[in-house]
């Protein structure tokens, strides 16, 4: 099993306020894994460091077996083969959904962007704008454009949150659709423990700046 992920020793403080201490932690190819825990732990903080956008206080942070974070090194985030799917979607206003993704793509996807956006469910609205779009709409877009950025690693913030259950339904569905259809890894962040059960191959607690495997 290919390791894709690997952290040692990862440490953050703002303003002394400890939020991640001593963190270790490892993901293998394919793994899909939900991190719980409670508001203001620092779940966000710690997918931001991993994609870059945050910048640890020490420890290092490999991906793929290449040091990202380390003493001396730092990849800047969009080298590091990860996609973000944000807490609220970010698809910028001028372009369409369809123009969103292309920004995006990767060459491996150029072929693949119909059967993405069949999986997704977001054919019939890939020339509307972000404002013409429901907020479930617009977190399915995010979630297919990060996959046809061709990162070998999504990064998920909060991807049910204000969605209705059937809604939920249906991205927990794409997300495994495409999950059987690549070699992503997926890493989410989701207080919603049915949805992480239906999911994930395991789950983690954030407590104290430490992850705490829960059984399921
Ligand atoms: N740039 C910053 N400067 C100072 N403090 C910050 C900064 N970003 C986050 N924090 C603090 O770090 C802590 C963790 O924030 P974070 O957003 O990671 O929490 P979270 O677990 O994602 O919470 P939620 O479930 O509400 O989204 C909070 O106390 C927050 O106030
Ligand atoms: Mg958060």
């Amino acid at each position: 099993m290919n390791r894709v992920l690997e952290v040692k020793n990862l440490n953050k403080n703002f303003q002394n306020q400890l939020i991640i201490k001593n963190l270790n932690f490892t993901m293998n190819e394919g793994d899909i894994v939900s991190i719980m825990g409670k508001s203001g732990v620092g779940k966000t903080t710690l997918l931001r460091i991993l994609s870059g956008l945050e910048i640890p206080d020490s420890g290092e942070i490999l991906i793929n077996d290449k040091v990202v974070n380390g003493d001396k090194e730092f990849i800047e985030p969009y080298k590091r083969d990860i996609g973000f799917v944000f807490q609220k979607s970010v698809l910028w206003p001028h372009m369409t959904m369809k123009e969103n993704i292309s920004f995006a793509i990767s060459d491996d996807y150029k072929s693949k962007m119909n059967e993405i956006a069949s999986i997704s469910g977001i054919e019939k609205i890939m020339n509307k704008y972000p404002n013409e779009v429901s907020e479930g709409e617009g977190k399915r877009v995010s979630i297919a454009r990060a996959i046809c950025s061709g990162a070998k690693i999504l990064l998920m913030d909060e991807p049910y949150a204000n969605l209705d259950d059937e809604i939920k339904d249906q991205l927990i569905n794409m997300i495994k659709d495409i999950h059987s259809k690549t070699d992503i890894s997926i890493l989410m962040v989701s207080h919603d423990i049915e949805e992480n059960k239906a999911l994930s191959d395991k789950i983690f607690e954030l407590i104290n700046g430490e992850l705490y495997e829960k059984k399921i």
